[in-house]
């Protein structure tokens, strides 16, 4: 049997080459667009998938171009969120078109390839082994994705990160430094400490962190029109307003908004509708806030931490 010294360099694999290969592929395919946002927390349900595709929203009714890669491969939701269950991906002018949502968003979800009551599957060498590859072949698919599709000329690609501060990370080596973060908490200590310590991993990097949003920043009450606290109203725990004000300390990154619980935002979510009767809510105001928020930090040149 050989060993790893009888192996000669890359042992015939061309695996440095083919690494170089993919690179470039990605960085040409990725060329036309501006900005590349991540949208993370570490935590898990606190409203990344949500923020993104309406923050997307928001900056398309201005007119931007914008796509979503949902790199959350094992539970997707923007194909759910964004109206594009079961679409199709057909062959564009030279890669594969982006599905788009009735708005004009395009989107990668792995949500349109694989039903619901499916889980995708990554082959394994060896039984119990799964947990070595596992990473390794998401990240060989998303450089696939990255590769194969039509990205074309975009003002912004967010996307769309699963949970797991040490993935929030990975993504951030993964991407590279191109690749800003946006992070998303909700006013409770456990996820702001969370969130925190994505925070302190990624300043370990060389991305650019822009700051966070505070979701579910209290519960927008329909009947009496006003917004009302959703989780425990101490000091620590009291909800930023949507300036940011009365951030809290543990996250010593700038606040880029706030957006309340509204019931009809889960609801349009669950089924695939765009938001287009919010801009005179709460919600609505708030996501605007954000956009133009996230627009100038963007396009500040100043490292935001
Ligand atoms: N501001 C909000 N108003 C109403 N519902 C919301 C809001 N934010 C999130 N939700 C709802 O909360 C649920 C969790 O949100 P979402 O899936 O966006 O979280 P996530 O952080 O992406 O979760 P995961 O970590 O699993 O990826 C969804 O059903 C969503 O519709
Ligand atoms: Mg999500």
């Amino acid at each position: 049997m050989k060993g790893y010294h009888d192996i000669v360099g890359d042992g015939g694999s061309r695996i440095l080459e083919q690494v170089a290969e993919q690179r470039t592929r990605i960085a040409d395919g990725l060329a036309g667009v501006r900005h590349l946002v991540a949208v993370g927390s570490g935590k898990g349900g606190v409203g990344k998938s949500t923020l993104t595709l309406h923050l997307a929203g928001a900056l398309r009714a201005r007119g931007l171009r914008i796509a979503i890669l949902d790199a959350d491969f094992n539970g997707p939701s923007q194909a759910r969120m964004a109206g594009v269950q079961g679409a199709l991906f057909v062959p564009g002018s030279q890669k594969v078109a982006l599905p788009r949502t009735s708005n004009g968003i395009g989107v990668f979800s792995m949500g349109s390839v694989i039903p619901e009551s499916e889980a995708l599957e990554f082959e394994s060498e060896a039984h119990g082994e799964s947990h070595t590859w596992r990473a390794t072949r998401e990240f060989a698919l998303l450089t696939e994705i990255l590769g194969s599709f039509e990205w074309g000329e975009l003002d912004l690609l967010l996307f769309d990160l699963p949970p797991g501060a040490e993935r929030t990370v990975q993504y951030a080596d993964f991407l590279g430094p191109r690749t800003s973060f946006l992070l998303v908490t909700i006013p409770s200590e456990v996820s702001r400490g969370v969130v925190a310590r994505s925070v302190a991993a990624l300043s370990k990097g060389s991305n650019r962190v822009l700051g966070y949003v505070e979701n579910m920043s209290g519960y927008y009450c329909r009947d009496c029109d006003a917004i009302k606290p959703l989780f425990d109203s101490s000091p620590s725990t009291r909800p930023v307003d949507a300036l940011g004000q009365g951030r809290p300390s543990i996250l010593e990154i700038p606040c880029l908004g706030a957006v309340p619980f509204d019931p009809r935002l889960a609801r349009h979510c669950d089924s695939g509708m765009p938001l287009t009767e919010l801009p005179d809510t709460p919600v609505g105001r708030a996501l605007e806030h954000l956009a133009q928020q996230l627009l100038d930090s963007l396009e500040s040149k100043e490292p935001s931490r």
